[in-house]
């Protein structure tokens, strides 16, 4: 059926203010006309949402509204939580199955090797790359990225454990797992990260992983190319124990922080990330082998080298100017390592300008 949404309001003469924010598609339109006999402007408000929001406003939008405000922590039943029945806090990581092939990663020590940039440039450059080089990772970058989203720098037994994120109540209700698709000395395959041993556990692999990937993914292809993807899932328990059903709410905070910190650290050693919101639940859950109840999907997000680095500021582009004319290149050797844009000059928008997701 097509419908066209106009909102037009005769008594006040225009386009009411609240239709523009409907999202109105093609074959989705309503027309009404504000008469003398028709209903109220309240009404219409309500026809339209109706029309707009066929799964019910009241039910769904609503309640996901009221989801947002920190009002649930008025009304949960604080004596119930498993904390407070004196039940013992779930375990901070997943347990190793016995026989578990796991690779030991080089720790904080080892990390300025990889990263030597400072944070004003790292905050500057940040962007959602979708594009991605060739190049591997060294173990020794993974491991950065691991243990600057997830890595352990404090513990006390399972009841808090002390990370580069913040995290409500310090519960860390997340697992890591990895899609290893170029990482020297890594087989291709999905591992997951043991943070209390800052170590790699080898799950499993399979033909096709990358495709499969993006498929679950609702075909967004850059999403398996990366040279690894990121999977966070969460173990609800984690976080209700503490909080109960207040848990929720913090649970999607908690991990905006940790696709934070690999925005960061992946931009600090040359690479790029791009956050991942939108896959099929199920197909993602399955293709993890996770029992998607006690156990999900929260975000994802695929990281690689960066294919040439967009230049933009001024005193970086005078440095390599400088350099260059000192030093004039021969010729051309290696893969292309930056993009200079000058300041004023028009440039093409790069493949991460796109808005998505
Ligand atoms: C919660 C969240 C979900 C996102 N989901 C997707 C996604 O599914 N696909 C995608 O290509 N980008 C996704 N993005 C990336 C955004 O499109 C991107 O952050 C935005 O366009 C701004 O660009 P910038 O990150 O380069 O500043 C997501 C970002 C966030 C924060």
């Amino acid at each position: 059926m097509s419908r066209e949404v106009l909102g037009y309001d005769r008594i006040r003469g225009g386009v009411d203010k609240h239709f523009r924010h409907f999202p109105v598609r093609a074959n989705h339109n309503i027309f009404f006309i504000q008469g003398r006999d028709s209903p109220s402007p309240q009404r219409h408000i309500q026809i339209v949402e109706s029309l707009c929001y066929p799964w019910g406003m009241d039910d769904l939008i609503l309640s996901h509204r009221r989801w947002l405000k920190d009002s649930i922590r008025k009304t949960v039943d604080w004596s119930a939580t498993g904390q407070s029945r004196g039940l013992p806090p779930p375990p901070a990581q997943k347990p190793v199955p016995p026989n578990a092939r796991t690779v030991a990663l080089p720790g904080p020590d080892r990390f300025d090797t990889v990263c030597a940039a400072d944070l004003l440039r790292v905050l500057r450059n940040r962007r959602s790359i979708r594009r991605y080089a060739d190049t591997p990772l060294s173990l020794e970058e993974l491991a950065f990225l691991l243990w600057a989203t997830q890595g352990v720098t404090g513990r006390r037994g399972d009841l808090a454990t002390f990370r580069p994120v913040p995290s409500a109540g310090a519960r860390h209700a997340f697992e890591t797992y990895l899609y290893c698709r170029r990482v020297r000395t890594l087989e291709e395959g999905i591992y997951r990260y043991l943070p209390l041993e800052h170590s790699l556990l080898f799950e499993f692999t399979e033909r096709g992983l990358a495709t499969s990937i993006t498929e679950a993914c609702f075909g967004q292809r850059f999403v398996g190319q990366g040279a690894v993807t990121f999977f966070w899932s969460v173990i609800p328990y984690r976080m209700e124990w503490r909080y109960g059903a207040a848990a929720h709410r913090v649970l999607p905070m908690d991990v905006g922080h940790v696709c934070q910190n690999l925005y960061l650290s992946a931009e600090s050693i040359g690479a790029g990330a791009c956050a991942v919101a939108a896959y099929d639940q199920e197909a993602l859950d399955a293709l993890l082998r996770l029992d998607g109840e006690e156990e999900f999907v929260i975000y994802l997000a695929p990281v690689g080298k960066r294919t040439a680095s967009v230049v933009t500021e001024v005193s970086d582009l005078e440095l390599r100017l400088s350099a260059f004319r000192n030093d004039p290149p021969q010729r051309s050797e290696g893969p292309l390592e930056a993009v200079l844009v000058f300041p004023g000059e028009p440039v093409e928008e790069p493949v991460e300008d796109r808005v998505e997701g």
